[in-house]
């Protein structure tokens, strides 16, 4: 059945194909108005496609999350972070032997030009990880400037494979940075997650070898954070991407996007926010001042989700294993209860307000030590698979164009200059 909208105005009769259940904006402009040809006005684009992909799906209402047609729950606790990561980038699932190609030819590349460690190593003591993490990947452009040819296959997968590798060794640097500790080399015989884990936490010559059950969970969260569609970092790198840049200058606009509260930095402050509440018998105040605009519920709502979102389920589980190893984190008990009143509050249920994937995976980071600066950077890490993935269709896409969008002027208009002394 073809679909059509029909405009019109005092002037025009127009016939818009819809495709896809969209109409191309730029048909609209055959609508003449006072303000000029006729445009969408779209404050965060909350409801503009700005690209075809084939990569992750999404249906907020009913809670589904796909990666290439899989779902998330699937994936989580049956494959590697890196197998999710060559699905991401390759469409299909890789077989024993495409996987064992993949899981070598990664682990390679996982070292960084020693002028890195020097970049990290200049930022102040109290630096954010996430600034030094996002000056360490910008900075890989100038180390492999075969990088600038993305319109060279090789080169674009050669520096894929590069940036997938070293943002564990980036990031486990950006930390260790800020704790004055030397830094750990990546280790050859350890796989991903868990060489990883030995970058951070490696304190003697011994090789640092996390419980299976600690590294699974790491494992999970990195599926779940492996990618999530049109999201603002992704939004960031994909715009930096459409004016011809190369992947390491895309992506660390793309951890810039990531670091900010309202996206990757909502975990930080969801345990901010339950040391604030400090004891479930401060709940009740603590919604009361939500719901009257004094604060947010960090960790709950979502610009698509509006039902639980799935990834929070499956982290909800991961708590479980990783806190059988630490010991139950103290605030997880206020997280529940929390999480239960705000469900059965009318103010969260008309608004279709549900914990997202930052509500709990804040608890988990707590109870395996990391400070909550390094929370955002443990997003970032698995993420670098969908930036990746996104900037390939991105750049490989022929209907993608320079990203510019309009804006409404509300602006003074053709004023002469008085001279400074007439002012
Ligand atoms: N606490 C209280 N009220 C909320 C919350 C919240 N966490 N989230 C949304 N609302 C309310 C808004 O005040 C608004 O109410 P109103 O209609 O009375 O004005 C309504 O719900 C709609 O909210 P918007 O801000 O318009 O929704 P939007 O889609 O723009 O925002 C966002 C989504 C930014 C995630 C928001 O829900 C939020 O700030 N949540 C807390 C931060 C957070 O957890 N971020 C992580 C997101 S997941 C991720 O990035 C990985």
């Amino acid at each position: 059945m073809s679909e059509a909208l029909k405009i019109s105005t005092e002037q025009v009769t127009l016939d818009l194909p819809i495709t896809d259940g969209t109409i191309k904006a730029t048909d609209l402009k055959a609508v003449p108005t006072s303000a000029g040809p006729l445009a969408t006005y779209d404050p965060g684009l909350m409801n503009t496609a700005s690209c075809r992909s084939s990569i992750t799906y999404i249906d907020g209402d009913a809670g589904i999350l796909e990666y290439r047609g899989y779902p998330i729950a699937e994936l989580a606790a049956n494959a590697t972070h890196l197998e999710v990561a060559y699905l991401l980038l390759f469409g299909e699932l890789p077989n024993a032997t495409q996987l064992a190609a993949w899981d070598k030819e990664v682990n390679t590349h996982r070292f960084v030009h020693e002028n890195v460690r020097g970049i990290i190593q200049s930022f102040r003591y109290d630096a954010h990880p996430m600034a030094k993490l996002m000056s360490g990947v910008a900075s890989m452009q100038t180390f492999y400037p075969s990088a600038r040819r993305i319109d060279d296959p090789d080169a674009r997968r050669m520096n894929i494979v590069r940036l997938i590798a070293k943002m564990p060794t980036l990031a486990a640097w950006s930390y260790r940075q800020s704790i004055g500790r030397h830094y750990v080399y990546p280790n050859d015989e350890l796989g991903y997650v868990d060489n990883f884990l030995a970058m951070l936490f490696q304190s003697q010559q011994r090789v640092y070898r996390p419980d299976p059950r600690v590294s699974r969970a790491m494992e999970v969260l990195f599926i779940l954070h492996a990618d999530h569609e049109q999201n603002c970092s992704t939004n960031a790198v994909r715009a930096v991407a459409s004016a011809g840049n190369d992947l390491y200058t895309s992506a660390g606009a793309g951890v810039g996007a990531l670091y900010g509260p309202a996206h990757g930095g909502a975990n930080e402050a969801v345990l901010a926010m339950l040391r604030e509440i400090g004891s479930v018998d401060n709940i009740g105040a603590f919604i009361e001042g939500v719901k009257n605009g004094k604060a947010r519920l960090m960790g709950f709502g979502h610009r698509v989700y509006k039902s639980y979102d799935p990834r929070a389920t499956i982290i909800k589980k991961s708590c479980d294993d990783v806190f059988a190893v630490t010991g139950v984190n103290p605030l997880l008990r206020i997280a529940i209860e929390l999480e239960k009143v705000a469900l059965g509050d009318e103010y969260f249920v008309k608004r279709r307000l549900y914990p997202n994937v930052d509500f709990y995976s804040g608890l988990i980071y707590e109870a395996l030590r990391f400070p909550p600066e390094m929370f955002t950077v443990l997003f970032a890490v698995p993420r670098t698979a969908g930036w990746s993935a996104q900037w390939l269709e991105g750049v490989t896409d022929p209907e993608q164009k320079i990203m510019r969008p309009k804006q409404i002027y509300t602006g003074h208009r053709a004023r002469s200059v008085v001279p400074i002394d007439a002012r």
